[in-house]
């Protein structure tokens, strides 16, 4: 099973990469962050207390997730828009932290992966958790003021300061946390994506993968 795993912190680059990667190599992509995000969304749609574990605990195995390039659907409802808005971005770290939120996802996405016969994954845990004998590991970085740039682009409405704030906060939850802290596995490719154009490293991954 061909699986890459693209990993590092909000901002480095991850879906770009991972997306023109999958595509390069005809592998589909899974964007890993976007099902936390999605389990997020639908605890606060139930008004569920994000923080309240057993309560996020209770919902999760029986959602109903649909994470496809193009969009998020969760319980039948279009949440691709949503998962992206300051609620979710506020509360997610919180859920991702939370331990049976997180064997659920590492389950579905093996299951993903099976199904497709690999695939290219990003996240935090692909290469350390989910993962561990990937063909390829990528761990991406990127100075803090470049990624809180890229995101602040992203998000129009919200100021650089307001950004870079937020990331560094998440940043510290998700490298902090107990359960499956965001760290570089031992046998990863470190890219610092600061100064690196995208085809650039798209190029030097798709030579590490090799023919097939
Ligand atoms: O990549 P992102 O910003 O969409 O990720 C959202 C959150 O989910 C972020 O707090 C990290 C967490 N996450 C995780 O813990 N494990 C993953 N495999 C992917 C994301």
């Amino acid at each position: 099973m061909k699986v890459i795993a693209i990993d590092g912190p909000a901002g480095s680059g991850k879906s770009t990469i991972a997306r023109r990667l999958a595509d390069r190599l005809g592998l589909d992509y899974l964007d890993t962050g976007a099902m936390y995000r999605a389990v997020t969304f639908a605890a606060l749609r139930r008004g569920i207390d994000p923080a309240d574990g057993a309560d996020v605990a209770a919902i999760v195995g029986d959602l109903e997730l649909e994470v496809g390039p193009d969009g998020v659907v969760v319980d039948g409802v279009d949440a691709t828009i949503e998962i992206r808005g300051p609620e979710v971005t506020r509360a997610v770290s919180l859920v991702a932290a939370n331990p049976e939120v997180r064997t659920d996802m590492v389950r579905r996405q093996r299951a993903w992966t099976v199904e497709r016969g690999g695939g290219v994954l990003e996240g935090r845990d692909i290469g350390t958790v989910v993962f561990p004998d990937a063909l390829l590991k990528v761990y991406l970085t990127a100075r803090p003021e470049v990624r809180a740039a890229r995101r602040s682009k992203e998000v129009a409405d919200l100021d650089y300061e307001t950004v870079a704030t937020d990331l560094a906060r998440r940043d510290a939850l998700d490298q902090g946390r107990d359960e499956s802290p965001l760290v570089e596995a031992d046998d990863a490719v470190v890219v610092d994506t600061s100064d690196l154009s995208v085809d650039e490293i798209v190029a030097s991954l798709v030579e590490r993968v090799g023919a097939p």
